[in-house]
């Protein structure tokens, strides 16, 4: 959250000055504190009013994680659950062996700088997501979803909504561009192991299509995925209809 609005702040003051950012949280580490989306929240939707604007440097130590609670560690871990599926097996298959709940924070330092190199290597390639940035948007368009109904009710940490998001997406995977459903099953099974899952019912679907549907990342209403298939297969504008959103949602409540 600091490193979001320290970030808009500095990028609006007298139009614009320099920024470093010093990510204290392992979600702003791996995710928040790098790429130069800078955001606030604007009529109870997300990020409504922002701008591009990079850091003139981060600043990473995993020691400020000694005194973070069990959540947020989990939060982040989302995100680094998210880059070890857009790049490779081996991240993917470290990340679901590693002990989040017991991390040692010096393996975790390893595994942090490579998931943050993840989304360096990306965002420097596509700074303003006209492409293969929307790969970070993996889990996120049904997350954001869980996210803002969860506000309705019982707010959640961002991760926690990205990770339930990333147990739909992965079913679309499957269905849709042939993720393994081994893959998926391993992936979902640590999910719910760790985070639980929010509960939905079928009435809620309706809501989280329409949530979906007002998604700033879609064109012209169409609802904008990015899909895998396979790990570190990235399929990038995928849409899905009404009925397959509804089935990845009844996968999420049932599995
Ligand atoms: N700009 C981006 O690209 C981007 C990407 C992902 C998420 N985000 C945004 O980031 C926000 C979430 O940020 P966050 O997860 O860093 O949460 P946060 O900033 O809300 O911090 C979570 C809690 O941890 C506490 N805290 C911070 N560092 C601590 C430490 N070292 N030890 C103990 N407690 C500590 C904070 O006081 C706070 O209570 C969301 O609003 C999300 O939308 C932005
Ligand atoms: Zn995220």
């Amino acid at each position: 959250m600091v490193t979001d609005l320290g970030g808009f702040a500095a990028s609006t003051f007298k139009r614009g000055v320099n920024y470093i950012n010093i990510p204290t949280t392992l979600l702003s580490m791996v995710d928040a504190s790098v790429g130069g989306k800078t955001g606030i929240n604007f009529n109870g939707l997300k990020n409504e009013i922002g701008v591009f604007n990079n850091a003139a440097s981060v600043i990473l130590d995993t020691l400020f994680l000694r005194t973070m609670d069990r959540e947020n560690i989990l939060s982040g871990y989302a995100e680094m659950l998210k880059h070890g599926l857009i790049s490779n097996e081996r991240m993917w298959a470290e990340l679901l062996a590693f002990d989040v709940e017991e991390p040692n924070l010096k393996e975790l330092g390893r595994m942090v700088a490579e998931s943050v190199a993840v989304k360096q290597r990306i965002v420097t390639d596509d700074p303003t997501e006209q492409g293969i940035r929307k790969a970070l948007n993996l889990g996120h368009t049904i997350g954001h979803a869980f996210e803002s109904l969860a506000l309705q009710r019982k707010p959640v940490l961002h991760g926690y909504a990205v990770a339930w998001g990333l147990i739909s997406e992965l079913y679309l995977s499957a269905i849709k561009t042939g993720f393994p459903t081994d893959k998926m099953h391993q992936t979902v099974n640590f999910i719910k192991e760790h985070y639980g899952k929010m509960s939905i019912t079928c009435d809620d679907y309706p809501t989280l299509l329409e949530l979906m549907t007002h998604d700033k990342k879609n064109v012209a209403g169409i609802i904008n995925f990015t899909l895998l298939g396979g790990i570190g297969d990235i399929r990038i504008n995928q849409t899905a209809n009404k009925q397959e959103i509804y089935e990845a949602l009844d996968f999420y409540r049932e599995c």
